[in-house]
């Protein structure tokens, strides 16, 4: 009973304040002169905070970086010619997105201690050059580092990290590689969380690439923390490279999905002295595990096979599934592999990579790969642009040497 007089009260009282709160609103003047807009009128509403953390990263983030082909040899000419040569390649078209200038742009703080760009070789200032990268419908990223100096000893963010996060946001800043040179005594998982945190106060969306090598298997930690982790040492322009980065990524899977990535590291696609079957296959298995994309090669003097091959939009759509799901190495006999990434449609990608010196067969049954015994999936050849038709039992094709085919079966 009382229960019951305590409730009635409250009902009066929410109506009353209810009633003198419509009231108050109908007694505003309706037709007010908008006031002269101020700096902060005007200043964006923080994007960010409509737009989740993880959701800036659904899909394996795409683009390129300067680091593999370029070094520290990076200047705004060679950002300019490259968002330039992204677009009239069809790589824009493809979904490479993010221009990320790695180490060596920065070159001091000033007095106050905000961080310098190179003055001679970024002269027009990272504003105008993110500037010129935003107007051809392309995104922009810079490179840090969570110690006191980056890999090639130029200022990294320790201690500067609230200051450095609204520097790139002032700039238009859409990512930042963060790297781990010079972090004795730091704990990464201190030192990422801070830098999240200071990009997320920004009010940018920021996509946050971390890069601390798999030091501290971030996999088991970093999900929420960076959208992508590196999971590895340096990615180099050999087959052998190749083959020792995927084999660390095996065991992994379990740890990618929307919103945070394994990164076995940017792709070599197009340097060094990779065959044409090399680059087809190591860009196969980096889409198979659903890592970033982020061509690491001269988009300015693409060859039409290199091209083919980075913007080939089916091997793509599997790197972009929406399911998010990481290939799993299902066999392994010697250098044949049989790699199985599973995807929104139901059906699934497969991969038979031959490592060998010498032409092998390859056959995959669907049993493996656990399609039903009686399964007559539709198989489809992604290289080679061809249905294969109803294929019962088993699928087996030649795979020359340091090359891979690619199917999807459903
Ligand atoms: C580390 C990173 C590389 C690159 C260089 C730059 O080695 O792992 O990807 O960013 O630093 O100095």
């Amino acid at each position: 009973m009382r229960k019951m007089v305590s409730v009635g009260g409250l009902a009066l009282m929410l109506a009353v304040v209810a009633i003198v709160l419509v009231g108050a609103q109908a007694v505003k003047p309706v037709a007010q002169k908008p006031a002269t807009p101020t700096a902060q009128a005007l200043a964006p509403t923080p994007v960010f905070e409509r737009v989740a953390w993880m959701e800036l990263a659904k899909t394996p983030p795409m683009g390129w970086n300067s680091w593999n082909k370029f070094g520290c040899n990076v200047s705004e000419q060679l950002i300019r010619e490259t968002a330039d040569a992204l677009v009239a390649s069809d790589m824009k078209d493809a979904g490479y997105q993010y221009v990320v200038i790695d180490d060596c742009w920065q070159v001091s703080r000033d007095k106050s201690g905000n961080i310098v760009a190179d003055p001679q070789r970024f002269a027009s200032g990272i504003k105008a050059l993110a500037d010129y990268v935003h107007s051809k419908g392309l995104k922009f990223g810079l490179y840090s580092d969570a110690g006191s100096k980056t890999c090639e000893g130029r200022p990294g963010s320790n201690g500067y990290e609230t200051e450095d996060a609204r520097q790139y946001a002032a700039w238009g800043v859409d990512y930042l590689k963060y790297d781990w040179c010079n972090s004795d005594g730091v704990d990464p998982k201190i030192a990422y969380p801070t830098m999240r945190d200071a990009l997320k106060a920004s009010g940018r969306p920021i996509v946050f690439s971390m890069c601390e090598w798999g030091t501290s298997k971030p996999w088991t930690w970093a999900r929420g923390v960076g959208h992508l982790w590196r999971t590895t040492g340096d990615i180099a322009p050999t087959w052998n490279s190749f083959g020792r980065l995927l084999d660390q990524q095996v065991d992994l899977w379990k740890f990618a999905g929307p919103g945070g990535w394994n990164d076995p590291d940017m792709l070599e696609v197009g340097n060094g002295n990779l065959t044409l079957a090399e680059n087809r296959a190591h860009f196969t298995l980096w889409c198979m595990l659903a890592s970033p994309l982020m061509a690491g090669n001269d988009i300015r003097s693409l060859t039409p096979d290199v091209r083919d091959i980075l913007t080939n939009k089916d091997v793509i759509a599997i790197d972009q599934d929406p399911l998010g799901v990481q290939a799993q190495r299902v066999r392994k006999n010697g250098p044949l592999e049989i790699w199985v990434k599973k995807m929104q449609d139901g059906g699934q990608a497969i991969a038979l990579l031959n490592r060998s010196n010498a032409e092998a067969s390859i056959a995959v049954s669907w049993q493996e790969v656990r399609l039903a015994y009686d399964a007559e999936p539709m198989v489809r050849d992604v290289w080679a642009k061809q249905d294969m038709g109803r294929v019962k039992g088993t699928f087996a094709a030649r795979v020359p040497s340091h090359d891979v085919v690619l199917i999807r079966v459903k």
